[in-house]
């Protein structure tokens, strides 16, 4: 089966293949001729997910997905959450959010925090959305040098190394998106 995940991130969408296995083939955005940024202006993981699966739909009228995945962290009050990409900068800038996030978190005793995914999917013109959680707790240095975004500084419950110490495998197995991966994954199946 044909789908379009909604993201050019190339560590994404290697994460998502691996945990859909070889039944499904993955087009990008830009192989579908979508080359713009698809817009993520909503308040919420679950409205950004829709909205960026919607757009794709619209354009395409092909079954799709997207995600919108947010790092929540305790002592911040659940920042930087829906903002985690543009945390420093407007940009997708990594070192600079978490530059910014050691900064916020000196001192804080505290450290517990959860990255959050949400799948939105749109199938024969119906929406459907799953959800991946998994705990754990800001490090107090960056350590590792695999996956992205704040994978250096995020420790998941029952480890004692961040995601980026990690293999692609051992982190999809806990992870946040895997684990909302998974779900759709199975539902896919289900109805195959
Ligand atoms: P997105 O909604 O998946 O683009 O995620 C928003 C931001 O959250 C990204 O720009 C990253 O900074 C961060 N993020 C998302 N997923 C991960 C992950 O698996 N590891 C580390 N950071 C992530």
């Amino acid at each position: 089966m044909e789908i379009i995940f909604a993201t050019n991130n190339a560590h994404k969408l290697n994460e998502v293949q691996a945990v859909l296995g070889d039944g499904f083939r993955l087009l990008t955005p830009r192989e579908c001729g979508i080359m713009e940024d698809i817009p993520e202006t909503q308040a919420t993981l679950e409205g950004n997910a829709l909205q960026k699966a919607r757009y794709l739909y619209e354009h395409t009228g092909r079954d799709c997905f997207a995600d919108d995945t947010g790092l929540e962290v305790a002592a911040l009050g659940g920042a930087p959450g829906v903002h985690s990409a543009r945390y420093a900068t407007d940009g997708h800038d990594f070192a600079a959010n978490n530059r910014l996030l050691l900064k916020n978190m000196e001192g804080v005793a505290d450290r517990r925090a959860r990255f959050r995914t949400v799948v939105a999917l749109i199938l024969d013109n119906k929406e459907y959305l799953f959800e991946g959680i998994v705990e754990g707790r800001i490090a107090e240095a960056e350590s590792g040098a695999e996956g992205f975004g704040y994978d250096p500084l995020f420790v998941p419950d029952g480890f004692d190394r961040t995601f980026a110490e990690m293999s692609a495998e051992e982190k999809n197995a806990v992870s946040h998106r895997g684990r909302a991966v998974r779900k759709l994954a199975e539902f896919l199946h289900s109805i195959s």
